[in-house]
């Protein structure tokens, strides 16, 4: 009888099963399994908030005798040592080890040895990334409130500049009524006020810390979640150890305070492209944030603002995304919540460039006043100034006002002429009782000087409201 030849037996257990959780596996993950599971390349970038974590977490395994003061301060020791190699430069991550938690706690026991073991009694990795997370979110919210105020500071400081240019205020891009610059770029200081706002309460609001939930149940060790979650700078433990594993609104709302943000981006970044055209020729953009065309010697193109523009879409877009990742999910924990990390440093990213960019170009555009104040005389964008004399100098009702100006308004346009630029006979066939007095309203600096309504568009108001920006905002 001849005999078959034998199967290969399996690999040894012991080598090929993963170092941290090898006890009930015979063989090592599929190639294609490490490619879809390994989270390292995304969140190495939480290292420094991963090492923080498990500092306090060791500081409070040795306060509550869970574990000895020996083992504490080889772990703190080592864990400094791992923070520094990564910050230099110097570590090696290992795409088997999947993810930041479980490459730094590798290193941690190449480091110390046995003492490691130790360091996750009590700790599971989902508590574990729910509050890097928690933690890197804060950070990047503080990072982007000043830089979002560095904004501010530059509109606020062109808009004291531009207090008295005169330009069209638009309406369905129509010249409606004529405003100040500065009144405008006061509009976006308000914008990006209340998006700093949106990302103060989000930061508020999250700062719980999930640490100690362990996987999901709590631990049955006496740790002492209000002891780590002051060390990490949180207000409180988050009080439910379910929903602190589960829970991603604070990333949700985070993407939805920068996906507002980013509108507001977007809106000025269109105007810059707009009034910077040939077309509008408002502003001209510095040679810094102008770009030219390889073929058209002439262009000067402002790439700057069509990306801030842009990258609206995609930090919408990670907003989407991870709402749609957690929409399905029972509780507590499921792998599809490692996708989390990915839209919220692209969204936070972009947006931090968006930001600095628009910055840039708000301090450097320079302004042709005279095509905005000629602009400004177009479409007849006097006619409410008009009406409104109407009915304070003659008395008669708005809605009358209306009319009448519409008559005078299309008495203008039959002759081709600007409002202002209408005689008073003209005017006076269709409403006798007129005065020259009109002409007093009808041009665009008259116009917006009377805009003094708290809030409007008037040079002394537009003052008044710098004043108070200063104080709300720098
Ligand atoms: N890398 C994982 C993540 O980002 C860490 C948590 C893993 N937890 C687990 N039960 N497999 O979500």
């Amino acid at each position: 009888m001849s005999r078959k030849p034998q199967a290969p037996e399996p690999a040894p257990a012991k080598d090929s099963a993963n170092p941290l959780w090898g006890g009930r596996f015979e063989a090592a993950a599929a190639d294609i399994l490490q490619a879809i599971n390994a989270s390292i390349d995304v969140d190495k970038r939480l290292y420094d908030e991963d090492i923080a974590g498990s500092k306090a977490h060791a500081e409070m395994l040795v306060a509550t005798g869970i574990i000895a003061v020996a083992d504490g301060a080889a772990i703190l020791q080592g864990l400094e040592t791992v923070r520094q190699e990564i910050a230099g430069g110097r570590f090696a991550f290992d795409v088997g080890l999947e993810d930041i938690h479980m490459n730094v706690e590798a290193r941690l026991a190449q480091l110390i040895g046995a003492p490691a073991g130790r360091l996750h009694t009590a700790r599971s990795r989902n508590d574990q990334v729910a509050t890097d997370f928690r933690l890197w979110v804060r950070r990047a919210l503080e990072r982007t409130d000043l830089e979002l105020k560095a904004l501010q500071a530059s509109l606020i400081e062109r808009a004291e500049e531009q207090a008295d240019t005169i330009m069209p205020g638009f309406t369905h891009l129509q010249a409606a009524q004529p405003v100040t610059f500065g009144h405008h770029l006061l509009a976006y200081v308000e914008m990006f006020g209340r998006d700093r706002g949106r990302m103060r309460d989000c930061a508020a609001r999250l700062n719980e810390c999930p640490l100690g939930a362990g996987a999901l149940a709590g631990t049955s060790f006496p740790i002492d979640r209000h002891g780590t979650a002051t060390a990490l700078g949180f207000a409180a433990p988050c009080e439910n150890s379910m929903d602190a594993v589960s829970a991603r609104d604070f990333a949700l709302e985070a993407l939805a305070a920068c996906a507002i943000a980013a509108t507001h981006l977007s809106r000025i970044a269109e105007e810059i492209v707009l009034w910077s055209s040939a077309q509008f020729g408002f502003i001209r953009l510095s040679d810094r944030f102008t770009t030219g065309s390889s073929m058209m010697p002439q262009k000067r193109n402002p790439d700057a603002a069509e990306l801030v523009r842009g990258k609206a879409g995609r930090i919408l877009g990670a907003f989407v995304a991870l709402a749609a990742t957690m929409k399905g999910l029972a509780l507590t924990y499921s792998k599809d919540m490692q996708e989390d990390k990915p839209p919220v440093f692209d969204a936070f990213d972009a947006l931090s460039l968006c930001v600095r960019a628009s910055e840039g170009m708000v301090r450097d555009l320079v302004v042709n006043r005279d095509a905005m104040e000629a602009a400004a005389g177009t479409g007849h964008s006097t006619a409410t100034d008009l009406a409104d004399w109407l009915v304070r100098a003659l008395g008669l009702p708005f809605r009358e006002a209306h009319h009448v100006t519409g008559r005078i308004v299309r008495a203008a346009e039959v002759k081709g002429l600007a409002l202002a630029a209408l005689s008073l006979d003209d005017m006076r066939v269709i409403e006798p009782r007129v005065t020259a007095d009109v002409f007093g309203v009808l041009t665009p600096a008259r116009s917006a000087a009377s805009r003094t309504s708290y809030g409007g568009t008037a040079p002394t108001q537009v003052r008044k409201q710098i004043a108070r920006a200063k104080e709300r905002f720098l």
